[in-house]
């Protein structure tokens, strides 16, 4: 039911209803939880709760702003502590279409002059608005209304000025025929007999609401016996929210200690289901992407890098920062832009300043005398499934990655096509191939394969160059894990290279798939390549 309709369910009910004082989100949604039927927007309690006066120090769109959260927090109709409407009847015509957008239910306008002053304070001394123009105000604003639920209660401060029944009476009758839909009966008495003798003398079929915060001692059965329609418990979350902090930050402040307050107050996880946090978790079950759990990775980052100089004394290549960010740290965001949350890293010189935060880590303390192969073979044995598997040294743009996770092929590496654009110096080592297939403009179905990887081809034999990145299926995982296991019986094994294991895969029968592309990645090897990287 639209909460519009809620609250006229309220008003027209024909036993007692309560609505609850909540000042934002927070208080609004408990007093919801509880079992409340509505809720009283109190300007009392949204002023304190802002740390300002009840004289309408907050604007009317500040307090809007409270309302929303509100009534976005709960589902529960809201009626709002409207004050004086915030000026004339055109600023209450105003006031009534934005509460109507912003899902508050109803409002009470009070007969005072704007700005106004909070009714238990000096009451007598607060000037009543002119009845006719708070007449015309009531008009202007149910006229305004779109929602033909929407509820205009209109709140009678005669008592609390100082005027006696006839007065209330007067004025009572003015608002109702004007079209209010229900009145607030006002009194700061100790005792009821204000609201008791108005409830007496109406005779009108129009719902009468009240506030009794100062004859909070009566009897409900009273207001109910009087024919009372609604009561408004005005002000009681505010003021027990300022008990507990007051209390707590005293404890806190003189003991300097968490230890006697933990347990005395609500947990963070209740905050968590206040804020229904459960509902974000499921949403993102449904709206985020699921993380690739097809897909691991392994990230080949033990060496020093000795052709970088004096830059990598304290840390290996894999941490030098490339604008800022280690190298590592790129290469494991992109990995996780497609969701790749399985990460190894093998590390090996200076491994304690190999950091990143989500990742696992392998040793190879035997990086000096061992080559590429043992530190694959190391995290090969806790890997199962498709694996990405990466050199720590290398940047690419972020299609490269899309493109090999997408072909089904078992085993795939990524070949830069235009090697020859790459400056290399003298002493580069670089993995060069010769393939099915050189890499034509022409677009074509036919799969390319690896036929050799060396550093020694013959430059008119060369097809590419790998750029140290590959991929495998869980089958080809397999095919790895046992290649490599089949070579680990060489004595020559720690000092193999993967142009060694891509040959003894070859030579067992099994294809090694080449995604061509020309460019667009780069390693980092010398300090031109460092410079080179800073650009990229
Ligand atoms: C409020 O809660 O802001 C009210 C009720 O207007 S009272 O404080 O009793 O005037
Ligand atoms: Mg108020």
């Amino acid at each position: 039911m639209k909460k519009t309709a809620q609250f006229k369910e309220i008003l027209k009910s024909n036993q007692l209803e309560y609505l609850m004082e909540a000042h934002n989100g927070l208080s609004a949604i408990i007093v919801e939880e509880t079992g409340f039927k509505g809720i009283w927007a109190s300007g009392l309690s949204i002023s304190a709760a802002l740390g300002v006066r009840d004289n309408n120090e907050a604007s009317w769109t500040q307090v809007l702003e409270v309302v929303e959260f509100m009534s976005d927090a709960t589902s529960i109709p809201i009626l709002l502590d409207g004050d004086t409407g915030y000026g004339n009847f055109n600023n209450m015509r105003r006031l009534v279409r934005k509460l109507e957008q912003r899902g508050a239910a109803a409002v009470c306008i009070e007969d005072k002059i704007f700005p106004k002053t909070n009714s238990f304070i000096n009451g007598e001394k607060q000037a009543l608005a002119d009845m006719d123009e708070f007449v015309g105000k009531i008009k202007a604003a149910k006229d305004a209304q779109n929602d033909p639920d929407f509820s205009l209660i209109a709140r009678l401060e005669a008592f609390i000025s100082g005027w006696g029944i006839d007065e209330m009476m007067r004025r009572a009758n003015a608002y109702y025929e004007a079209g209010a839909d229900a009145l607030l009966i006002h009194s700061k008495k100790s005792t009821p007999e204000q609201v008791l003798a108005f409830a007496e003398n109406w005779n009108r079929p129009c719902p009468l609401v009240i506030v009794p915060t100062m004859y909070y001692s009566t009897p409900t059965e009273v207001f109910s016996k009087a024919g009372i329609s609604t009561i408004i418990w005005a002000n009681h979350n505010v003021r027990s929210s300022i008990t507990a902090m007051q209390k707590t930050c005293r404890q806190i402040f003189e003991e300097q200690s968490l230890l006697n307050v933990e347990d005395k107050i609500v947990s963070v996880r209740d905050i968590f289901r206040l804020q229904k946090s459960d509902e974000l978790a499921q949403a993102e079950e449904r709206y985020l992407p699921k993380s690739n759990d097809r897909y691991g990775c392994i990230i080949l980052a033990a060496s020093q890098g000795v052709a970088l100089g004096t830059i990598t004394k304290d840390k290996p290549k894999t941490m030098i920062p490339i604008s800022g960010t280690p190298i590592l740290h790129k290469l494991i965001a992109q990995l996780r832009q497609t969701h790749i949350k399985d990460i190894t890293v093998v590390r090996g010189y200076r491994k304690e300043e190999v950091f990143a935060p989500g990742v696992s880590f392998i040793d190879n303390d035997e990086y000096q005398a061992t080559g590429e192969l043992t530190s694959l073979s190391k995290a090969m044995d806790v890997k199962s499934g498709g694996l990405i598997i990466a050199f720590g040294d290398i940047l690419f743009r972020k299609y490269i990655l899309f493109d090999l996770l997408n072909n089904e092929n078992d085993i795939s590496i990524v070949v830069d096509a235009a090697w020859q654009d790459r400056e290399y110096l003298p002493h580069d080592y670089a993995d060069y191939v010769t393939t099915s297939k050189p890499y034509s403009l022409e677009y074509s179905e036919e799969q390319v394969f690896l036929t050799r990887m060396h550093p020694d081809i013959p430059s008119d034999k060369i097809h590419g160059e790998w750029i140290g990145l590959m991929k495998t299926t869980s089958k080809g995982t397999e095919i790895i894990k046992s290649t490599v296991n089949d070579l680990k019986n060489k004595s020559s094994f720690s000092q193999l290279r993967f142009k060694d294991l891509f040959q003894e895969v070859l030579n067992q029968g099994y294809e090694i798939h080449v995604t061509y592309i020309t460019g667009h990645w780069l390693d980092v090897d010398n300090l031109k390549d460092l410079e080179r990287a800073q650009e990229f």
